[in-house]
């Protein structure tokens, strides 16, 4: 567990960190791999429409050397920076302080080096929020979710999912008890009573149908199909993969069902605009930017 696990509202840490930064700031995404990661070109493209001057790197991290590449980027002055696969639990357990949403996701995907003290967040649930109720222009109240996946990437979602009040929100994965797990802890916290929150696996849900069905597996990489049942789309279901680059499987699936399918694109570009605005106090506009990504 971090040391100090104090925990931030989002609003308190941004007035904490709300001083001018005169020169230009360093931030970096530190994943293995890191090649890929298109936060660099996503961050300048915000720093340009916001008049903000930074400059943010890809830093390839050894598997064993996390923690030392953090206090390096430190030691060389940089502000902050994203925190990517297969970093974000141990990025978790290194920080002095946590914002209660990194805590309720129990993962660290942004940085804010602020006086010797490293404060550790996670935008990628209100990322995932804010492209389906704003970019897709869906809301989760009183809907049927379904949450394929028990892992980091489901984790790192369900509350801000519960915190949007579906009706129904049932979990199902491959290794059911690690789906049985996360509604334990849900029910024990029991923050969100008014939600019915159940674990099946992939074969109980064969007579149960719902309106939003995110895949939150790791199965687009390795171009699995998911064995679930064709059923489970309502008429007019949104299907969500989390992956983006390409279509899976899943999206396949649920566009041969007839579902509204989309990637997980503008949940990518979402939690670098909270990140943004975290550490930079400006909100940029996700829609032109959404574009330019899409495009690469
Ligand atoms: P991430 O951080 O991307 O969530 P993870 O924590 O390793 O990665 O979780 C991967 C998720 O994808 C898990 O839910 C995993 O199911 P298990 O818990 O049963 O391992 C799921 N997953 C990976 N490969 C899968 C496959 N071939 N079929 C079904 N589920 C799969």
């Amino acid at each position: 567990m971090p040391k100090q696990a104090a925990k931030y509202k989002i609003n308190e840490l941004r007035m904490n960190l709300a001083m001018p930064i005169e020169r230009v700031a360093q931030y970096a995404v530190i994943g293995n791999p890191i090649a890929h990661s298109k936060s660099p070109i996503i961050h300048a493209a915000f720093a340009a429409q916001t008049s903000q001057m930074l400059e943010f790197e890809r830093i390839l991290a050894p598997l064993d050397g996390f923690s030392e590449t953090v206090n390096q980027l430190i030691s060389q002055g940089y502000v902050g920076a994203n925190v990517t696969i297969p970093f974000k639990l141990e990025a978790f357990n290194l920080v002095d302080s946590l914002t209660e949403r990194a805590s309720d996701a129990g993962a660290v995907n942004t940085l804010i080096f602020n006086h010797n003290q490293i404060i550790g967040d996670n935008t990628d649930g209100v990322g995932f929020v804010h492209d389906i109720t704003h970019n897709l222009n869906i809301s989760f109240a009183n809907k049927r979710v379904l949450l394929i996946g028990a892992g980091g990437a489901a984790e790192g979602v369900l509350h801000p999912i519960l915190a949007c009040s579906p009706s129904l929100l049932v979990i199902t994965n491959r290794s059911l008890d690690k789906a049985l797990n996360m509604v334990k802890k849900v029910k024990i916290q029991g923050d969100y009573h008014m939600v019915s929150v159940n674990a099946y696996a992939f074969d109980d849900l064969r007579h149960q149908q719902f309106d939003i069905v995110i895949n939150a597996t790791s199965t687009g990489l390795t171009d699995t199909l998911l064995p679930l049942p064709i059923t489970i789309f309502a008429p007019k279901a949104l299907a969500y993969d989390m992956m983006y680059g390409r279509d899976t499987p899943f999206m396949m699936q649920a566009r041969s069902a007839g579902a509204q399918v989309a990637d997980g694109l503008g949940m990518l570009v979402e939690q670098a605009a909270e990140a943004f605005y975290v550490w930079r106090g400006v909100r940029p506009n996700t829609q032109s930017i959404m574009q330019i990504v899409r495009a690469l």
